[in-house]
């Protein structure tokens, strides 16, 4: 077997990793995974084992959950289903690993955790192949790779996109030419690109050939795995809003108490604004029912504890939570933890969790401000289109400087290093279900509706929607309690 797909592999010019090899000889159908990686456009060309667990047909076959070790289990998650312990692992999140001291030394760190991550995953890739430095580059002189920091992006006068960028010692300027379908493309300053082109004949600037995103690979989506359960998203909740929609929360755990749809539903995610705190945006104390920040989450806790037992809670911050605001945004503090059941798990803002085998990346989405600012035709009603700019670039939060407050982490915790069966954003209080390249894409709506804030920027909220996934199949649907 092993001969066989080491021979496809090679026949298309492909090396194999000797790990990644075991991998898809362990997989539940290696030939049938090792055909869709040949498939992909944009396949390795070296293939590693990160890269074949990224391609999720490899998953092994079907079977019932296992108990999870008491190491795995997050603090206060004691919860037991009918049909056996529930499953929530997390697998990355700054919560309780947080580094920064707020120098610059911690910001150039951030940023070459950054550059130095995702030059691996472009190294991958055919076209980057013998990728040099750009310090090497300009030496070389002829046709060169290289992968950069965006530095800055501007127009000539002469109409073409010049773009500044810069690895770990050096800067370079590349041209894209006026009307070619590369300036067409839309760049955000401090995204990752992969650079193919040649130097000008004065030798101070490249030509792009071709530029390369980290972007995640084609994959065939969630394979069934025999898990029945469903996973709800409930977003920007904004307790103590005095446009809170209390009716359409009623309705909500009215369904979820006697409607036998629901019975299915095993975990409840809240991608951030789980309240909408104090002091967030100019004249919000005009629109606060609830004006202290414990009184706030106190009356979340009420609402939280009319849903049914059985299912699970898991708490994400946002921006109008009461942790600090620059991302990524560690979990809801002890004594806020306190006030809320046992059943709830409190992670940070992002966070990846593995939820009955299915990897689950959530992220609350301030930087949809910022993209929108950035690129055009991304709009806040269709916050799906932004989540796939940020699946190319591989990067929740790429811009520096702007709305989104960044920490200076050692480890930049917005890199999107693993590919997801799932990921989920709130923040812009859109509802919107949809996939991309095999990852399902979920924006979970609000129960809150339009504020003084909103309409002055023309943002016309869709609340009162619970997306839904089921666990096994990968089905989505929407639940309307808006009326
Ligand atoms: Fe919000």
């Amino acid at each position: 077997m092993k001969k066989r797909i080491l021979r496809m592999f090679e026949d298309k010019g492909i090396l194999v990793d000797p790990d990644a090899l075991d991998a898809l000889a362990d997989s539940a159908d290696a030939m049938k995974c090792a055909n869709i990686i040949l498939d992909d456009p944009l396949r390795p060309l070296v293939l590693t084992r990160s890269d074949v667990e990224n391609y999720l047909t490899c998953q092994p076959a079907p079977k019932p959950p296992e108990p999870m070790s008491s190491r795995d289990r997050p603090i206060g998650e004691e919860a037991i289903r009918d049909d056996g312990p529930l499953e929530v692992k997390i697998v990355k999140d700054i919560t309780g690993n947080s580094t920064c001291v707020g120098n610059l030394i911690d910001f150039a760190k951030l940023f070459n955790d950054r550059y130095t991550t995702l030059t691996k995953i472009l190294q991958r890739r055919r076209e980057l192949s013998g990728l040099v430095s750009i310090a090497k580059a300009k030496k070389v002189q002829r046709d060169i790779r290289f992968v950069g920091i965006v530095n800055d992006i501007r127009q000539t006068k002469n109409g073409h996109t010049l773009i500044e960028l810069e690895d770990e010692e050096d800067k370079i300027q590349v041209l894209l030419m006026k009307g070619s379908k590369k300036a067409s493309e839309s760049f955000v300053k401090d995204e990752v690109l992969g650079i193919v082109g040649s130097f000008s004949k004065d030798g101070e600037i490249v030509i792009a050939k071709e530029i390369i995103r980290p972007e995640v690979p084609i994959n065939s989506g969630m394979v069934p795995n025999g898990s029945n359960s469903i996973l709800a998203f409930v977003s920007d909740i904004h307790v103590g809003s005095t446009e809170f929609l209390p009716d359409a929360w009623n309705r909500f755990i009215s369904w979820l108490n006697k409607d036998p749809a629901a019975k299915q539903i095993r975990y409840i995610l809240m991608p951030g604004d789980l309240v909408d705190g104090i002091g967030i945006y100019p004249g919000q104390e005009d629109e606060l029912l609830i004006e202290d920040i414990y009184a706030q989450y106190a009356e979340l806790a009420r609402l939280v504890a009319m849903i049914p037992a059985r299912i699970k809670i898991i708490m994400m911050p946002g921006n109008h939570d009461a942790v600090r605001l620059a991302e990524p945004q560690p979990a809801l503090p002890t004594e806020l933890r306190s006030m809320f059941e046992a059943r709830t798990i409190f992670v940070g803002n992002p966070c990846y969790l593995e939820i009955e085998g299915r990897i689950i990346l959530a992220y609350h989405g301030r930087s949809m401000d910022d993209f929108i600012g950035s690129i055009r035709n991304l709009s806040y009603g269709r916050p799906a289109e932004i989540m796939k700019e940020m699946l190319k670039r591989r990067h929740l939060a790429p811009i520096y400087g702007e709305r989104t407050a960044i920490a200076p982490e050692q480890k930049d915790y917005l890199l999107i290093d693993r590919v997801p069966h799932i990921f989920v954003t709130g923040h812009v209080h859109a509802c919107a279900v949809d996939e991309y390249r095999g990852i399902k894409l979920i924006n979970a709506s609000a129960w809150q509706s339009q504020t003084g804030f909103q309409r002055m920027h023309n943002q016309t909220p869709d609340p009162a929607k619970v997306p839904m996934i089921n666990l096994g199949t990968g089905e989505t649907w929407v639940e309307d309690f808006s009326s």
